[in-house]
């Protein structure tokens, strides 16, 4: 392997550790930011992803609550819910934990959450504020990239960045994060997808290839530019009869070809995955802050 491993995991941890500073901080003012996390139903990620969610806030001096109902809750009691929470002053950030059952809709949900305490940054409302160079809550999954980038001091600006994959929760804010006029992005940003013809060239001109399709194993080394940075979104379970699990996690990047090509290289696990979680603790902090008014 030739490129260097960006280690997601460490940088996560500086930025709980911030978090945790940031934290004690608000304390003093007699404010303990507050995560509210609503998981629907029992499935089992899921489940795995709000408690890791919660637990890290209470390691970190955070107040956290899980909400858990069964499967058949109505859309209107979910959105009951979610308005108590927005008028409950111990809560700083709100995420419902998706994907939601099929009579509840998503976009309703996510409507109804007050935009100052959208952690997810899921919220239409912050999804245009970044669009307009204005961002509030930026949405944890491409700041974490951007955290990414400049830890490792690779500056985008000027540079081509391709993302690949164009889901409204990372292909389409890290493009607007990355393209903006502003510290950490002016790039200049092609979003591929599904339907692009000749994937591979595309992909090729990318000084920065962002791959957030899904797919396991989808970028082989052919695709990638000399030098690359590659940060690898992807983590899919695949079947892998060696292992104690029966299964392994890969990205959506080949990782041994990728990474003899790229410069630098994030792994899966313990490269994005990280991030996502240590944003969600940034952002709930910072709507703590903006919330008590306590820190300027
Ligand atoms: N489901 C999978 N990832 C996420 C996330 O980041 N936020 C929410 N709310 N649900 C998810």
């Amino acid at each position: 392997m030739t490129a260097t491993l960006i280690d997601g995991k460490m940088v996560a941890k500086q930025i709980r550790m911030e978090a945790k500073k940031r934290t004690k901080v608000l304390k003093e003012f007699g404010v303990t930011p507050g995560l509210a996390a609503v998981l629907v139903g029992e499935d089992p990620a899921s489940m795995v992803y709000v408690n890791s969610k919660a637990k890290t806030c209470k390691r970190l001096g955070l107040y956290s609550e899980v909400i858990s109902r069964s499967l058949d809750i109505s859309q209107d009691e979910l959105i009951g819910i979610v308005n108590d929470l927005n008028n409950n002053d111990r809560i700083h950030g709100i995420l419902v934990q998706s994907p939601l059952p099929k009579h509840i809709d998503e976009l309703a949900v996510t409507l109804a959450i007050r935009p100052d305490k959208d952690v997810d940054g899921f919220h239409p409302y912050n999804v245009g504020m970044l669009l307009i160079n204005k961002p509030q809550m930026i949405s944890c999954t491409p700041y974490g990239i951007v955290k990414l980038l400049e830890h490792y001091e690779l500056d985008p600006s000027g540079k081509e960045v391709v993302v690949v994959g164009r889901s409204n929760i990372v292909g389409k804010p890290v493009a607007a994060l990355l393209m903006q006029k502003a510290k950490w992005a002016n790039a200049t940003v092609t979003v591929a997808h599904s339907r692009t013809a000749d994937l591979a060239a595309v992909c090729r001109r990318g000084d920065i290839l962002i791959a957030a399709i899904g797919s396991p194993e989808m970028i082989t080394g052919d695709m990638i530019k000399d030098g690359a940075v590659v940060i690898d979104v992807g983590i899919n379970r695949i079947d892998d009869p060696e292992t104690e699990k029966g299964y392994r996690l890969v990205g959506d990047v080949a990782f041994d070809e990728v990474a003899e090509k790229a410069s630098f290289i994030t792994p899966v696990p313990g490269g994005v995955g990280p991030m996502t979680i240590a944003m969600l603790i940034s952002n709930t902090v910072t709507a703590a802050e903006r919330l008590s008014g306590a820190v300027k």
